[in-house]
């Protein structure tokens, strides 16, 4: 059997495609740290995210192909780093690779509960992942883990954030008497905000998920505009009138170009516990018009299912209880889906980060 060789095992590997990037994963130098010895092949393979959607069959097109040239075993291992994505003229926050902002035209269509589970989703498929509750008025992010604790700052009188469940939180909640009312005008809340994002103590992280306020307001709009925000997703719920509002959550982001990943729809449809048929409660088809009408792709449909909420308070969203129903399982897609949009935005513009991760 003739030897398997550096440039053949190079060359299968290219014909394997990273169906996000449109390239294939040689090309895109992926494939890293190549060792064989006496036809037997390891190497890792690179991806831009952890959360990738189509990690595992990348995997296995990597083995099928070098093992069809002959090599008697082959080893692959994963590993995954986020990159950059590019915020134009805006200062980036040290050590943060990107700010995804969750947003919506309309209130209670599910943004924190979205937020939440996005960051436990990307947490869990092994990203360094942070939340910042942007809704100074009306914080849920406590509720959602049950954590009212006030948060402490260290001898640099930089703010801690809270950890739950391996991703690091923080929320205008963790600074003020449970229930009591902020009050601040906008000068002070960009003071504040400027302070959650650069004078706390995050860490290292692939992405930090802004749990935005409600509408498309001066709020929302200087929060888009003064913070170094990567790209955004917009929640919306089937009805017909929420396409009016992603129309608008479009605009306000287009107006300070801050790229619109696409759209989740949050409370899709309901599965009943007797039959396994998907009931629209409030129309079908939602979603896919938006894709059409503003050529943004649906990033996820999560149906609903009271398991989501959990107990008030609680501190058990539904990712946080290694839930599969369903719903679990939408939030974990629209996840991969989300970052692996994150990633093509951000190809072009890689910057050497601190190291490949195991994933
Ligand atoms: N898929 C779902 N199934 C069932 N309940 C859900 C689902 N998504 C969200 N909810 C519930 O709907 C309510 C509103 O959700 P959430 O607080 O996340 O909305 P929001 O858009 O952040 O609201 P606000 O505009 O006030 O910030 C919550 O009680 C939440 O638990
Ligand atoms: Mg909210």
């Amino acid at each position: 059997m003739a030897n398997v060789t550096e440039s053949a095992v190079l060359g299968a590997l290219s014909r394997v495609m990273d169906p996000d990037l449109n390239r294939d994963i040689v090309s895109l130098g992926f494939v890293q740290n190549l060792e064989i010895d006496r036809n037997r092949v390891s190497f890792d393979v690179e991806l831009t995210t952890p959360a990738c959607p189509v990690k595992d069959q990348l995997k296995q097109q990597c083995i099928d192909e070098v093992a069809g040239l002959g090599a008697v075993s082959v080893s692959v291992n994963m590993t995954a780093r986020v990159r950059n994505a590019p915020v134009a003229g805006k200062e980036l926050i040290p050590g943060i690779h990107n700010l995804l902002a969750v947003a919506s035209g309309k209130g209670g269509v599910g943004k924190s509960t979205v937020a939440m589970n996005l960051a436990l989703a990307l947490s869990q498929a092994g990203a360094r992942v942070g939340l910042l509750d942007c809704d100074f008025y009306g914080p849920s992010v406590p509720s959602q883990i049950g954590n009212f604790d006030r948060v402490q700052a260290n001898e640099q009188r930089r703010m801690l954030p809270h950890e739950f469940q391996g991703i690091k939180v923080l929320s205008m909640g963790f600074m003020v008497e449970r229930n009591q009312a902020v009050v601040w005008r906008g000068p002070m809340l960009h003071k504040v905000l400027t302070q959650f994002l650069f004078q706390t103590e995050w860490g290292g992280l692939d992405y930090l998920v802004l749990d935005l306020p409600p509408g498309t307001g001066d709020v929302q709009l200087s929060l888009a505009q003064s913070t170094p925000v990567s790209a955004a997703v917009l929640v919306t719920t089937p009805q017909d009138v929420a396409l009016k509002d992603v129309e608008k959550g479009l605009r306000m982001f287009q107006s300070v170009n801050v790229p619109v990943l696409g759209v989740i729809e949050n409370m899709s449809y309901y599965k009943c516990g007797n039959c396994d048929k998907k009931h629209y409660l409030f129309g079908k088809g939602g979603a896919a018009r938006i894709a059409k009408g503003y050529n943004i792709p649906v990033l996820g449909e999560i149906p609903m299912d009271p398991n989501v909420q959990g107990k008030l308070g609680d501190g058990q969203p539904l990712l946080a209880r290694r839930d599969d129903s369903e719903a679990a399982q939408a939030f974990r897609a629209a996840a991969g889906r989300t970052a692996a949009r994150l990633s093509v935005i951000s190809q072009d513009w890689a910057v050497p980060g601190p190291g490949a991760m195991e994933v």
